[in-house]
């Protein structure tokens, strides 16, 4: 039996679309041996596909197909901390399981690029899978065939916020209004952010992160399909916080604050609470530099 722990992940950090993301200390648990039928079981009752359709074993299927193995059946046991459709990168967590795990099933013939090209290819984009195998912040170009990325692990003295809704947002839905074209200044207006926010993040340059993770290319469009969103940004940033971003594609608004914030997360939960948005979670977090790991065996 493969054990393994994959992480949160949040992509795109405001202007980065598609390019930047970051591992968050929320897992996935998944464990994973070859067997003669298909068997999925959900450890934590979440509801997901336990047939050919479940997305850690189609991945595992991609990865013995690139290593001309056939896959015919697999036990897969999930446990699954990370809240699916929400921006923290779910989808990615099962395409990251299914590859790692089944790369050691067959003895790690794949190396840690031919995992994160793999993933990207799958996913569509690298901004949750890279960050997700490697941990830390991770900026990534995927130019169709293979992801060109660096991986820096984050020792600052930052916390984090992921404020999540009880509502589902699905990436194609996310994706489907943003706009087929934009105007050149709007790209330059997100190329310098998403610049300015990685630099400043890693050299503790926090007073700039508020402006880094402003953007024209995708949240302006996603704000009106996250009914709440407004109201969450104004209490985070009342309590202190550096910088908010829509998480992914949305819906979870995730909000960067200082170690020393104290009860940041608690003030948070309790002004929610106050302008009639309780139903949102509030969950603390650090940023997560180990990315996927196998567990002991
Ligand atoms: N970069 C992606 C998006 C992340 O914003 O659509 C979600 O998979």
């Amino acid at each position: 039996m493969v054990n393994i722990r994959i992480p949160a992940t949040s992509a795109n950090l405001g202007a980065g679309f598609d390019a930047l993301g970051l591992a968050v200390s929320m897992y996935n648990y998944v464990q994973m041996e070859e067997s003669d039928r298909l068997e999925i079981i959900s450890e934590d009752g979440a509801q997901i596909p336990t047939d050919e359709n479940n997305m850690i074993f189609t991945a595992a299927k991609d990865l013995y197909e690139v290593c001309g193995k056939r896959l015919d059946g697999m036990k897969i046991v999930q446990t699954n901390g990370i809240p699916m459709t929400r921006g923290l990168g779910s989808s990615s967590a099962c395409i990251v399981a299914g590859l790692v795990g089944a790369n050691r099933l067959l003895g790690s013939p794949l190396c840690t690029d031919d995992l994160v090209n793999l993933s990207a290819q799958i996913e569509g984009h690298p901004d949750n899978t890279a960050p997700a195998l490697l941990g830390g912040i991770v900026t990534a170009v995927f130019d169709g065939k293979r992801v060109h990325w660096v991986k820096q692990e984050v020792f600052t003295k930052l916390k984090l916020a992921a404020v999540i809704p009880d509502f589902e947002l699905s990436t194609a839905k996310a994706r489907a209004c943003l706009p087929k074209q934009i105007d050149f200044k709007d790209a330059v207006y997100n190329l310098s952010r998403a610049a300015l926010f990685s630099a400043s993040l890693l050299t503790g340059k926090f007073e700039n992160l508020r402006t880094g993770v402003d953007d024209r290319l995708h949240q302006p469009y996603r704000i009106g399909l996250i009914p709440g969103a407004n109201e969450v940004f104004d209490i985070v940033y009342a309590h202190g916080a550096y910088a908010a971003y829509i998480s992914g594609a949305g819906p979870t608004i995730m909000a960067i604050a200082d170690e020393e914030n104290e009860f940041f997360a608690g003030k948070v939960r309790f002004s929610l609470e106050n302008a009639g948005l309780g139903s949102w979670r509030v969950a603390e977090l650090k940023i997560d530099n180990t990315g996927t790991e196998i567990q002991d065996e």
